[in-house]
């Protein structure tokens, strides 16, 4: 898995490539490379591991290339070490690849037998010898891409360059997104649009077994060995960069964006007593009020913008759902009653294991499928039939803060909508979300005591997070933030399951973290917390309801009251600054935590 960037130029291209493959660190950044070719036909390329920056000081040599392949890595076979990073070469043969070569041991074994000899430990290598292989027999870039790609079992987006074609670039995938931007007098391949806007907005999407032929002046695309046309697209996303604008992090800015962001979609989407009409595409108040099922679909933190949805639409509606991670969706059996609609959520749109989800769920019986998705052009977005577009701006952190509250209000607005006809509820719900834009200044202002009860986090090794009803995939929530960014383990529980095992874990160093809205179930979750301070254990209580403190074991984050409607957007605030500022006293990456990536391409 990893981001793939090209150029096809007869211009030097160092700082090009360097600076397109910047804007695809989010895919990975366990090491990255570049390899190109001079003037003179000449192959160099440059690795290095860690984060793309590391590659700056390699850069001079590869001063006079003009065609270029660059690649990202997020590992899955083999180590992140400087070995295994891309691209890999076969002598004249250079490729970067973005995917998972299944059949990659049987294909090794086959080619070491012809006498190659790997560098790597990983499945990629095996691409860049089967081409030199196939090359060497029949002298055509073309027959040899074909040749290699039909061997190939699993997922892949590839780019070749083979010194014996001048500045050209040879391009195939399937199940790993790739584009071909379309530029002037130079062309790219990229694994998404971002690297290349600063040149072209203009692209094709290189479709499943598909490949192309790219030089500076000419675009060709072939299926198998036919050449075809396919339609230039325009992208508008807007190019702006993101900034950290005065933040030390683009964590800690997200965080805060969220006030605009929420504010901004309120008066985009609501009206004075209802929300407006279609907001999920043409025709869509009429599909949604058809709709009996629901089955939500989604990885990480937008698997638990899920939980909540179906939490929502269950309490307002007869409408029944299903909220599944997407790597099991995929492998599950489903059966889909009439009138079910399928709900793929993914912040980037990228996500392998969500667009494999809805490319299964476009072959069942779905009545209609819906993405709900943070970026423009992407796979998800296309492949999905209805659209809802968050706008909520490149979410840059790895860990996903804005994303999710985005997420989640839209799923708000969806409960809205499909709720119309079961009663007369959506005019007290609008009032409701105008509340978050009052209420959520006043979360902002927790920071300074969150800051001081991080330090009582630094040197835990382990951490419980409760919550009850809505509250619980808060608790999933906010344990994973912990988790991805300062590395301390985290479990959530619903709180009444703390009985039935965990408790057996809280001692008086446990820090039980809860998120305790003042509603009809405080009662209860007030009971299971007693059971932790019966047991010494150290609580930390994010709540709106006057609890008596009852020793200094306790710690009470005082909430501002609010509609339970709300509730899982306005408590999850704190709960993203609390694992913020804990990953500060761990002093660890926070915008790139180790070993994940914003977005994995891969199954
Ligand atoms: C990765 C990210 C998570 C994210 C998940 C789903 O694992 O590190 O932060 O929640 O992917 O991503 P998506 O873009 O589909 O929402």
């Amino acid at each position: 898995m990893c981001g793939i960037f090209g150029i096809a130029s007869t211009k030097s291209t160092r700082n090009k490539l360097y600076q397109g493959l910047m804007k695809l660190e989010y895919r990975g950044y366990d090491s990255s490379g570049i390899s190109g070719t001079h003037i003179s036909s000449k192959l160099s390329t440059i690795k290095a591991t860690g984060p793309i920056k590391n590659l700056r000081t390699k850069l001079t040599s590869l001063t006079n290339i003009t065609t270029g392949i660059a690649h990202t890595r997020w590992a899955t076979h083999g180590e992140a070490i400087l070995k295994n990073a891309h691209p890999h070469l076969s002598e004249n043969i250079s490729i970067v690849h973005n995917g998972i070569i299944e059949n990659y041991i049987e294909l090794k074994s086959l080619l070491k037998k012809k006498g190659y000899l790997f560098k790597s430990d990983t499945d990629s290598e095996v691409i860049s010898h089967l081409i030199h292989m196939n090359y060497e027999k029949t002298k055509n870039m073309e027959s040899s891409i074909i040749s290699t790609t039909k061997k190939l079992k699993g997922s892949y987006a590839i780019g070749c360059i083979n010194t014996n074609y001048r500045n050209t670039i040879f391009a195939a995938c399937k199940g790993s997104p790739l584009i071909i931007g379309k530029g002037i007098n130079e062309n790219f391949i990229a694994s998404d649009i971002m690297p290349i806007l600063s040149d072209t907005k203009n692209y094709i999407t290189l479709d499943d077994d598909e490949f192309a032929k790219i030089t500076p002046s000419k675009i060709s695309i072939f299926n198998a060995n036919k050449a075809i046309s396919k339609k230039v697209k325009t992208s508008k996303i807007n190019t702006e960069q993101a900034s950290l604008s005065g933040h030390k992090h683009f964590m800690h800015k997200e965080i805060y964006e969220q006030k605009s962001i929420l504010k901004e979609m309120t008066s985009r989407y609501v009206g004075t007593n209802k929300i407006l009409s279609n907001i999920f595409g043409p025709g869509t108040d009429k599909i949604l009020e058809n709709i009996d099922h629901i089955h939500f679909v989604a990885c990480g933190t937008s698997y638990h913008a899920s939980l909540v949805a179906k939490d929502w639409i269950e309490e307002y509606t007869t409408i029944t759902c299903t909220a599944e991670v997407a790597s099991e969706y995929k492998y599950k059996k489903i059966n889909v009653l009439p009138k079910t609609l399928f709900v793929s959520i993914s912040q980037s749109g990228e996500t392998a294991d969500t667009i494999s989800s809805l490319k299964k769920a476009l072959k069942l019986k779905y009545s209609n499928t819906l993405a709900i998705c943070n970026v423009a052009e992407s796979t998800l977005t296309r492949l999905s039939k209805l659209v809802f577009l968050m706008n909520a701006g490149p979410e840059i952190s790895v860990a996903s803060t804005k994303a999710f509250t985005s997420q989640l209000f839209t799923l708000l607005l969806l409960t809205i909508v499909i709720s119309r006809k079961f009663g007369n509820i959506e005019s007290r719900m609008v009032k409701d979300i105008y509340k978050i834009n009052e209420i959520i200044d006043s979360l902002y202002k927790l920071e300074t005591d969150i800051k001081k009860i991080s330090t009582k986090f630094k040197n835990k090794e382990h951490t419980i997070f409760l919550g009850k009803g809505t509250s619980y995939p808060i608790a999933l929530e906010a344990a994973l933030k912990l988790k991805e960014i300062s590395y301390i383990h985290a479990s959530a529980y619903h709180s009444g399951e703390l009985k039935h095992g965990p408790l057996a874990l809280v001692d008086k160093k446990m820090p039980v973290v809860c998120f305790l809205p003042d509603n009809h179930l405080a009662r209860l979750v007030l009971s299971n917390l007693a059971e932790v301070e019966a047991r010494q254990g150290q609580t930390f209580i994010f709540t709106n309801k006057k609890i008596p403190k009852k020793n200094k074991k306790v710690e009470i984050i005082k909430m501002p009251g609010c509609p339970d409607l709300i509730a899982p957007i306005l408590y999850i605030i704190p709960a993203q600054l609390l694992s913020y500022h804990v990953a500060l006293k761990k002093k660890t990456d926070v915008d790139k935590p180790r070993n994940l990536a914003k977005s994995v391409t891969v199954e």
